[in-house]
């Protein structure tokens, strides 16, 4: 939905909590003078545990929320588990384009990669759907996924640099290799397939130069996500685009804790996120 003060349509963007900002940021960076409408289901996070009937519920609300209530033309999931998930759900369900992180984190992972063998670490739920190791076969790599659980409650702790956040991306990174190699992977590429691990870019970097192999190329799947959006919408949501230099709006809303958003989401947004509204989508 345009308005006098600035004519681009709003693009809404869905998260399962705040971790989503990530691709919000990247988004901001490319498409400077775009409308955003952001939300965070905070209070039913986190969807990387639960099944996938219960993520495409909580998922087709929040679309619908984005669509029906604040007009959005286009949807980014910014949630890996919800695009692994409940993406031909939120399609079927909003008539206005819907992209996932998924499929441009597998693209960027073809681009990246020599040997066509690439590893990915998500959460459990992402990774129990295999969507990746799909999106990474039908571009003829081969995949192998892992879940790391931990490292979302790490980072909503604020641990991103944190000696035990280190410690245990190691953990994960040397038993990934150990499969990888079990399979006769040669894999040269890491998709980073959850909102929230951006933000351990630097450490996993780190700790990749420790434990192996070199030469890992990092794929952060919110940049990919970004990427493949501004191509998908650019002309029609990018006022820059256009000649027009109109300010960047965005607006968010969370379904808990408006102050704990507020606080918590600077960190993953890059900047203060202002004022966030409070929305009750039901049980
Ligand atoms: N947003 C989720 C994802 O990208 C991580 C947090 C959660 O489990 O809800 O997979």
């Amino acid at each position: 939905m345009s308005s006098p003060a600035n004519p681009a349509p709003t693009i809404g963007v869905f998260d399962s909590g705040f971790g989503g900002l990530t691709v919000l940021r990247a988004l901001i960076d490319r498409m400077p003078g775009a409308r955003f409408a952001f939300i965070g289901d905070t209070a039913r996070l986190p969807y990387g545990s639960k099944s996938r009937r219960t993520i495409a519920r909580y998922a087709v609300e929040s679309a619908q929320f984005l669509v029906r209530e604040q007009g959005a033309e286009f949807l980014v999931i910014a949630c890996n588990t919800a695009s692994a998930l409940a993406l031909d759900a939120i399609q079927d369900a909003v008539p206005v384009p819907v992209l996932g992180v998924i499929e441009p984190g597998a693209s960027a992972a073809r681009a990246a990669s020599r040997t066509g063998d690439v590893l990915v670490i998500a959460t459990d739920a992402t990774v129990q759907s295999h969507a990746y190791a799909e999106a990474c076969r039908a571009q003829g790599m081969r995949a192998l996924e892992k879940a790391c659980p931990l490292l979302v409650p790490l980072v909503e702790e604020g641990w991103t640099s944190h000696p035990v956040t280190a410690e245990v991306i190691g953990i994960y990174l040397d038993e990934l290799n150990t499969e990888a190699a079990a399979h006769n992977l040669h894999a040269d590429t890491l998709v980073l397939g959850c909102t929230h691990y951006p933000l351990l870019r630097p450490l996993i970097e780190r700790v990749i130069a420790r434990v192996g192999p070199s030469g890992m190329q990092v794929i952060d799947s919110a940049e990919a996500a970004a990427e493949a959006a501004v191509r998908l919408f650019n002309g029609r949501v990018a006022p820059t685009a256009t000649g027009t230099a109109q300010p960047t709006e965005i607006r968010c809303f969370a379904t808990d804790s408006v102050e704990k958003f507020e606080r918590l989401g600077s960190r993953f947004l890059g900047r203060p996120v202002g004022h966030v509204e409070l929305v009750d989508l039901g049980g």
